[in-house]
């Protein structure tokens, strides 16, 4: 054995030299990391070896270029391209062996290779996308020489891993290893090369896939016109796209090469991908909260309870069911318990590439039950029961005399007071808030809740469930609304008042959608329905809902609501909604003003982003960036805009927030006043982003 660099080793196996990478924890291309995989290749052509392998310790292949290094001075070392091609010209066979990941420039090293082995549950793609980025080693080029372009255009724009079984049947993937035994399987591969004198593949030479494409510019413009929804406001799909059809059309691997980095180089410098590289570690960050540390003991969840049956109720319990979790869902009736059962049912047939037998499956680990004893033996019960503190407090009680020690007792509620509701139990460590995201089976964010006691066993057991179930978790306090629906009280009241101004409901969607909300609050109102917290026999026309909704405007399950609808649901303004405004603004005595699509973003976000401090300063959210990950995650916040705090730096920070919140509180009063920690970080000439150290 020779050690190269502290990360990298060169073994012997018979006549197969084996470079061995041992960078935790993913094995990125860190500038150590390419300098050993040169050496160590270099080394290894230099030997009497005559096959190399290239194999990974820990848990992964090289999962990727170093996102920390990301914009940092370059340090003099090897470069990816130089490893690629000490690889792709060797005279000696070349294998990757990969288990875990190799992901993007993982994936590329690997496509250098001239062969490669991996195990079944290993998984490979270029998700530099997700990142705001192309793949910027030649992936591009490489990818659709080997996959086809339809494919390769899948797998860039979307990301996906994808499993090797999948990849082998592509031909990324040579032969496929049993579990555990890669590096003896990648070895055998090794040796079966230099007996057979199998040819050194160089994929950028060979382009029969890329001529199949030639002359079909259809095959693009089909592609873009069936994901433009998918792809909207995003600067990266429409740039991998650009480099495939590089590859197809230029004349050479090198043209296309040329075409990838001048285009890398645009998303590299420019504020998605900032935005995107920022949130990528703000997901990760939001899992390390500093009083409950990772080897935090946790408890083991092998049963869960949820309580109620309805479309939170049902949903959350798919998420269990899922990942093979029992579930015992309680409700007061029968015919509702069969309603809520018979919807999860729909749910999963509806879903893309269901299949019967895993229907029946995750159906089968889901038992209805009309008796809350049958909670007694689950570890975590979670009541999604209607919102009122009444309520949830008997709900609780009850739940106290039935579950058995240890337990945890979640509550999914959006707004209460989880002290209040943890003190009427006797055992308010065991207390935490789970408030899943409608529909909970589809939305990625999970904010839990910690309460005055809540155990730091509780937490930590509930942060780490939330990534089993695959939900992003983020961290808040007790306070009304917590983190997400807090702000979002700021929005949506300012959403209320600018139409009582004189913006019409699709003035403000407009602008909102625009800037990347997958719909704005009115638009949004009328999918949720008009009439929820409304009671007809109250209602007296004193506001523009009571009027819609006693017009039986519901929202679009009556057909009409802010806005009207066809029968393909499809919103177009109202002159009802419109009328009804003006005459709303006339009885105040105001006169309707034209409001600029300016005024109504500022007056959108900067209240929110003002609203974020006072979390932060009242110690309601531990940093930043979990706001913005709350945003981005549960709300539809663009994460090519990072988020509302990432935002705030973008659009100049706490000096230009301040000014904006105080120009609108001389004009607008209260609504506006500017956090006490605004005026500090401005006044201290800081930026949001000092909040996440
Ligand atoms: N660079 C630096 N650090 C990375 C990293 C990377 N590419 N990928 C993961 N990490 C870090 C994480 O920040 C995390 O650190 P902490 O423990 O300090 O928080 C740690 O590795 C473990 O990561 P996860 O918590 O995400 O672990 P996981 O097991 O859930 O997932 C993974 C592993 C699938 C590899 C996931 O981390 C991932 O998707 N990583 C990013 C992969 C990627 O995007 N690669 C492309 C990079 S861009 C590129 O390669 C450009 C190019 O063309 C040259």
């Amino acid at each position: 054995m020779t050690e190269i660099n502290a990360v990298t080793k060169l073994e012997r196996d018979g006549d197969v030299a084996v470079l061995v990478l041992n960078s935790p924890p993913v094995n990125a291309l860190s500038s150590n990391v390419r300098q050993g995989l040169y050496d160590g290749f270099k080394a290894a052509g230099a030997s009497d070896a005559k096959a190399i392998v290239l194999i990974c310790e820990g848990r992964t292949f090289i999962a990727g270029a170093d996102i920390t290094e990301f914009g940092a001075p370059g340090k003099p070392t090897a470069s990816l391209l130089d490893v690629q091609a000490m690889m792709e010209d060797s005279p000696k066979p070349v294998i990757a062996a990969i288990h875990g990941t190799a992901l993007g420039g993982g994936l590329e090293v690997a496509l250098c290779a001239h062969y490669r082995v991996a195990v079944p549950s290993a998984r490979l793609g270029l998700p530099e996308v997700a990142l705001g980025l192309l793949p910027g080693a030649g992936g591009t080029q490489r990818l659709p020489r080997v996959v086809g372009v339809e494919t390769a255009l899948e797998m860039m724009t979307s990301g996906r891993h994808v499993p090797a079984p999948e990849a082998h049947k592509l031909g990324l993937v040579d032969e496929l290893a049993p579990e555990g035994k890669l590096r003896e399987a990648a070895v055998a591969f090794a040796n079966k090369c230099v007996a057979e004198n199998k040819p050194l593949v160089k994929i950028s030479e060979n382009n029969t896939k890329l001529q199949a494409a030639k002359g079909k510019p259809e095959i693009f413009a089909e592609f873009r016109k069936a994901n433009a929804r998918k792809f909207r406001g995003f600067d990266a799909p429409e740039a991998n796209i650009k480099c495939i059809e590089a590859a197809v059309n230029t004349n050479s691997f090198e043209e296309g090469l040329a075409e990838e980095r001048r285009l890398f180089g645009g998303l590299m410098s420019g504020a998605q991908s900032a935005a995107q590289r920022y949130y990528f570690f703000a997901e990760r960050q939001a899992n390390k909260i500093p009083d409950v540390p990772d080897d935090t003991p946790i408890r083991e969840i092998k049963k869960v309870g949820v309580l109620g049956a309805g479309t939170m109720g049902g949903g959350i319990s798919m998420n269990f069911a899922n990942i093979g979790i029992p579930v015992t869902i309680v409700e007061m009736q029968k015919d509702a318990l069969d309603r809520g059962l018979a919807t999860i049912r729909k749910n999963y047939e509806r879903s893309r590439g269901a299949k019967p037998e895993e229907t029946e499956k995750r159906m089968s680990l889901l038992t209805g039950s009309l008796d809350m004893n049958d909670f007694a033996d689950c570890d975590l019960i979670i009541e999604a029961v209607y919102e009122r503190m009444d309520i949830k407090k008997d709900v609780f009680k009850k739940l106290d005399g039935i579950a058995k020690p240890g337990a945890i007792l979640a509550t999914n509620t959006s707004y209460l007071n989880i002290d209040e509701i943890a003190a009427v139990t006797k055992r308010p460590q065991d207390v935490i808030g789970m408030h899943f995201f409608s529909p909970a089976n589809v939305m990625k964010l999970l904010e839990v809740v910690r309460g005055e006691k809540t155990g730091k066993d509780v937490i930590a057991t509930a942060m780490k469930l939330a990534k089993k179930i695959g939900k992003v978790a983020a961290l808040a306090g007790v306070c009304h609304g917590f983190i997400g629906n807090r702000m979002l009280s700021q929005r949506q009241r300012e959403a209320q008042k600018l139409i009582m101004e004189g913006a019409m409901p699709w003035d403000v969607d407009r602008v909102l959608y625009d800037f990347g909300f997958p719909m704005g609050p009115f638009a949004m109102s009328d999918l949720a329905g008009l009439d929820i917290g409304w009671v007809k026999e109250n209602s007296k026309g004193e506001t523009l809902r009571d009027v819609l909704c006693e017009a039986d405007r519901r929202g679009q399950k009556t057909g009409a609501g802010y806005y009207d609808y066809d029968e393909n649901r499809v919103a177009k303004p109202s002159a009802f909604t419109e009328k009804a405004i003006n005459d709303f603004i006339v009885k105040s005595g105001a006169n309707p003003r034209k409001i600029s699509d300016e005024e109504i973003l500022e007056r959108s976000i900067y209240p929110m982003i003002n609203e974020g401090l006072k979390i932060l300063e009242e110690g309601k959210a531990i940093r930043a960036s979990d706001i913005d990950v709350v945003w981005v995650n549960g709300y539809g916040w663009p994460v090519y805009r990072g988020g509302p705090m990432f935002y705030g730096d973008l659009i100049g920070g706490p000096a230009k927030v301040l000014e904006k919140m105080k120009a609108f509180e001389a004009k607008m009063g209260d609504d506006f006043k500017p956090a006490p920690l605004l005026e500090k970080l401005a006044a201290e000439g800081k930026k949001f982003a000092d909040l996440n150290k």
